[in-house]
């Protein structure tokens, strides 16, 4: 049948793919999780445990008609359905005929001939489940070869949203009951799911997950809703011009743009699935360099595939001379979940992100409190997996920003950065509207200052800084960088994490946070550098300094917290461009602490060290 974003033509491709990774006929399960018509599930039949899913109930059983055909022989029935119900002329003057044809109504979905013919094949069809004369998958089957025979004489442009105003020749043929299309060949297993993906995803037992979501702002739901009427057979009310069953509960978060990107992180995050497939067309919501970011993130980059099959291959008489489409195929192997890292959306200057499993292999194991005291854009505390997870920063409004990204519902934050980004026009190096909305942010009183402004601001800025002047105004110039698919990518995983873990937010000098710390806390320290320059070194801007006293100050807490028998480690750097920290390293010889060196970064002059006791 005709369907939207049918993989019928690039299955080869898929099967192709997964051979190459050498998966096939391992014994491996395989996921299709917005199965639609069955194309994909059904030519890997033969090579693959299949599970299959749907949010629509026609898809689910169409693809389950197609895939078992082979275990359909009819015995109890006893005779050919196909025969059987082709060798008669009955109708019944049923739903279809009441409502999609203009024997009733006003609808030309049908001619009032096909119509009552498909009332009675449906009832036949249903007759014979209840009499027990059929099983589940020959009822699947019958009914998918329904779906099948109907789209031969329906009077629509392909899809079933509405109906033509003047009857197309097809639909003037008389129907025939015939049987869907299937791969002749026999299937390892079959499991299915109706339902939103998002809700079943990290419940599903799964080797390889394949992934086709809808990729524009069209609703399956809405352009399908008479078979998922045909095949519920449940005698709905319907919308007067289009005859349309409610479609809210079909109604689909992937034809959202926003949203599609936050599920598609979740999906990827919670499969249980080693490997991942995923078709994706060149015009949809999401970019490559999303896609490819996020697949990165959870999975192991050197396995990492995207090939771009272009349409035109496989261009038929229709769709000649159209716009070329292309339809990517991706391919990653999942990293162990404890490999996976997640990334501050906020640029920070000093961020540890890139050091950041240097670092953490010094960190002791099983915390159950994890202090970040220094916390900063949060890319090292947000990876531990402690009970407990402080955050610390005493800078106020980076505290509030880290913090928003958990109380803001991730698909709110993000429409709100779209709506002032649209308001202001904020684009790299457009400073006109980049300072407008830091006029306007500056003007607002303390209270009223939204961090997801802030945020927003700073996306723009000038090396996505954070600076304040004495008075807390935000004062970072214009910049060349935006809020691009990288940083979207970011956004949508940290707050995704920040949401899930166990998290205090505080805003205190670390030698405050004393009272929160026992025996079971380990602490991690990331102060300013005195050697270098960050934008809240130079100058206290409202909020204290670092220097020789303060360097003092962090010495003797670090010393209280030894006496206390509590680990610490502290980042550090000692050694910068000639001048080297002495009062560091006399302080770490008189109390035998011990000094780490952490790998350079590539092309970062900076020589990092830990401090711990
Ligand atoms: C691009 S089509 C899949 C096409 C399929 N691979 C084929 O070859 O026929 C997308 C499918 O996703 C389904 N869908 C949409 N939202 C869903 C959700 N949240 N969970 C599961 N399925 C969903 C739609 O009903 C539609 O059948």
């Amino acid at each position: 049948m005709r369907f939207i974003g049918n993989k019928e033509l690039i299955t080869v491709e898929i099967k192709d793919l997964l051979k190459k990774k050498g998966l096939l006929n391992k014994g491996l399960k395989l996921f299709d999780a917005f199965c639609g018509t069955g194309a994909v599930a059904d030519s890997l039949k033969d090579s693959f445990y299949l599970i299959v899913n749907d949010l629509v109930k026609w898809s689910v059983i169409y693809a389950q008609g197609r895939i078992t055909i082979d275990d359909c022989k009819f015995e109890k029935l006893a005779f050919d359905p196909f025969q059987f119900l082709n060798s008669n002329n009955k109708v019944e003057k049923g739903f279809f005929y009441k409502n999609y044809s203009p024997a009733d109504s006003e609808r030309m979905y049908f001619s009032p001939e096909n119509a009552g013919r498909i009332d009675y094949f449906r009832q036949a069809i249903e007759d014979w489940k209840i009499s027990n004369f059929i099983n589940e998958y020959e009822y699947s089957f019958l009914l998918a070869s329904l779906i099948e025979s109907i789209s031969f004489v329906s009077n629509t442009a392909g899809v079933y949203g509405a109906f033509l105003k003047h009857w197309d020749s097809r639909a003037k043929k008389t129907i025939i009951f015939q049987r869907v299309q299937s791969k002749e060949s026999k299937y390892l297993g079959l499991e299915f799911f109706n339902n939103k993906i998002e809700d079943i995803i990290d419940k599903v037992d799964c080797d390889i997950l394949y992934l086709d979501p809808p990729y524009t702002q069209n609703q399956y739901g809405t352009q399908y809703h008479l078979l998922e009427t045909l095949v519920l057979n449940d005698n709905p009310s319907v919308s007067p011009i289009t005859g349309s069953r409610a479609t809210a509960p079909m109604r689909s978060d992937w034809s959202n743009d926003c949203k599609t990107h936050i599920l598609f992180d979740q999906l990827i995050s919670k499969t249980k699935a080693k490997y991942i497939v995923f078709s994706y067309s060149a015009d949809g919501f999401m970019s490559k360099s999303f896609i490819e970011a996020s697949l990165k993130r959870y999975g192991k980059s050197e396995s990492y595939v995207c090939k771009k099959i272009a349409y035109s291959k496989y261009k038929n008489f229709k769709s000649k001379g159209k716009k070329e489409h292309f339809e990517y195929l991706f391919f990653i192997e999942k990293k162990d979940i404890k490999e996976v890292k997640y990334e501050s959306p906020l640029n920070y200057i000093g961020s540890k992100s890139k050091l950041l499993s240097e670092i953490e292999k010094n960190f002791p194991k099983d915390i159950k409190i994890f202090i970040d005291a220094f916390g900063g854009g949060f890319n090292v505390g947000i990876n531990s997996n402690s009970d407990t997870i402080i955050y610390n920063d005493l800078n106020h409004f980076v505290k509030d920003l880290v913090e928003s990204f958990r109380t803001n519902d991730t698909y709110q934050y993000l429409l709100y950065i779209r709506r002032i980004i649209k308001k202001f026009n904020l684009v790299a190096e457009g400073s006109e509207g980049y300072i407008n909305a830091r006029n306007y942010y500056n003007s607002l009183p303390f209270k009223k200052r939204d961090p997801r402004l802030l945020y927003t601001i700073i996306l723009y800025g000038f090396n996505q800084q954070i600076r304040f002047n004495g008075s807390h105004d935000f004062n970072n110039p214009v910049g060349m960088r935006w809020f691009n698919d990288k940083v979207l990518e970011k956004m949508i995983s940290f707050s995704r994490v920040i949401k899930e873990k166990n998290i205090h937010f505080e805003s205190m000098d670390y030698n405050d946070l004393l009272s929160k710390i026992n025996t079971n806390t380990f602490i991690y320290m990331d102060p300013p550098y005195r050697l270098t320059t960050g934008s809240y070194n130079d100058g206290k801007r409202g909020f204290k300094g670092w220097g020789v006293e303060a360097e003092k100050k962090m010495f003797e807490f670090a010393n209280s917290l030894n006496d206390k028998s509590i680990q610490f480690i502290i980042s550090y750097i000692i050694e910068h461009k000639e001048k080297t920290n002495e009062e560091v390293k006399k302080w770490i010889e008189a109390n035998s602490y011990q000094l780490i060196n952490v790998n350079k970064i590539h092309g970062s002059q900076r020589k990092e060290v830990l401090i711990t006791n």
